[in-house]
């Protein structure tokens, strides 16, 4: 364990934001963890870095969690369980169950991110929500360093939310996820509609789990920025859920507007699809600007600071409020 000195954290944060950490350490085992809570509990955690904005330099103990390795706990003809720690690449990950024919998280193909922080705000993409395949999770308590297993229902996980966004935020380090994936008669989600077009476009009627991700990846290099190339967070804003009344109201005028259902009297619409109407789609202000194929996605061009793409934010958030009357909530964790 060794602690460094001003390090940048431009390279730990998909945003691209350099901001730097007065001290920085990184951690590769449990045990280790354990140790350093024993000295130091007042800390700044980093995994994948995919889902926060910096907006300034870290004055606490920076903990970038590098816990690697997956371990296969039992399994049967139909279904294999894993746990999988919390530093391993969320990706890397997807790509090895599908090598291994493990079924589940196929849909989840390229999301930035790493394995310890999926439960954090339950990723979903293409019809499919990791809640669907976690068993547990495991963690340390900071105040105590005890590990402590979470069950499924534990974790109470709903649309981008999960116990730990809210009455155990800050309390718990995310070590481990388990995970119960298909080895046969694969529950396959083929329903949204991008994913059966680029099905369809390969001529591919009876869809492998490889195929599915391969379609996957393909639709969101179509959409999305490669956090890479351009630094981003990925969806900047939950897609808000409004009242039917309202709703009717916004159809009214925009007779186009995309929704799903929620229940007899809510209606979710895609925030996307708000901030396009807004006029953001693709504006570039300088270093930082709204993703010109995805307009739920902000981006840093280069050298853009965290404040700049927060009050592009805010401005974002009042016009929404202005023109439709909808509180847009932030989905990307603001370090301030
Ligand atoms: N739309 C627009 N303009 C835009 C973007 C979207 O009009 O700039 C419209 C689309 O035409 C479509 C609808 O909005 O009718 C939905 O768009 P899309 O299918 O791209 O999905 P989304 O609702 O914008 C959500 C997730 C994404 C996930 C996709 C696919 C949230 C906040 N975002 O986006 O998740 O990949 O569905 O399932 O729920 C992420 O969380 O980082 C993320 C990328």
């Amino acid at each position: 364990m060794k602690i460094l000195k001003n390090i940048s954290l431009k390279k730990y944060n998909t945003f691209g934001i350099d901001v730097s950490a007065k001290r920085f350490i990184s951690i590769t085992s449990v045990y280790e963890l354990q140790e350093l809570l024993k000295i130091e509990k007042d800390i700044f955690l980093i995994s994948g870095g995919s889902n926060m904005l910096l907006t300034k330099d870290i004055e606490k103990l920076v903990v970038h969690i590098a816990i690697e390795g997956i371990s296969i706990d039992k399994e049967d003809e139909n279904c294999v369980h894993l746990t999988v720690n919390a530093g391993e690449n969320w990706h890397d990950f997807v790509l090895w169950c599908v090598n291994n024919n493990f079924g589940g998280i196929e849909n989840l193909s390229l999301i930035p991110g790493n394995v310890g922080t999926c439960p954090i705000q339950n990723i979903g993409a293409y019809g499919v929500e990791v809640k669907d395949t976690i068993t547990k999770v495991e963690a340390l308590e900071i105040k105590t360093g005890k590990l402590v297993s979470f069950s499924n229902t534990d974790c109470k996980f709903g649309y981008r939310d999960s116990i730990f966004k809210t009455s155990h935020k800050g309390k718990y380090i995310l070590t481990a996820v388990g995970f119960k994936l298909t080895k046969q008669k694969h529950l396959l989600n083929t329903s949204y509609g991008a994913i059966e077009t680029q099905l369809a476009l390969n001529n591919i009627k009876k869809p492998t789990l490889k195929n599915i991700s391969d379609a996957v990846i393909a639709i969101r290099k179509s959409k999305l920025p490669d956090p890479k190339e351009i630094g981003n967070s990925g969806s900047f804003f939950k897609n808000p859920v409004i009242s039917k009344a309202l709703f009717l109201e916004i159809q009214k005028e925009n007779p186009n507007i995309p929704s799903y259902k929620i229940s007899e009297t809510e209606i979710k619409v895609p925030a996307g699809w708000l901030i396009e109407q807004a006029g953001f789609k693709g504006k570039r202000f300088g270093a930082y600007g709204v993703h010109e194929k995805q307009a739920l996605v902000l981006v840093n061009y280069g050298n853009a600071t965290g404040l700049e793409i927060f009050q592009l934010a805010k401005k974002i958030q009042a016009a929404i409020l202005k023109q439709f009357k909808i509180s847009l909530e932030i989905e990307v964790n603001i370090i301030a």
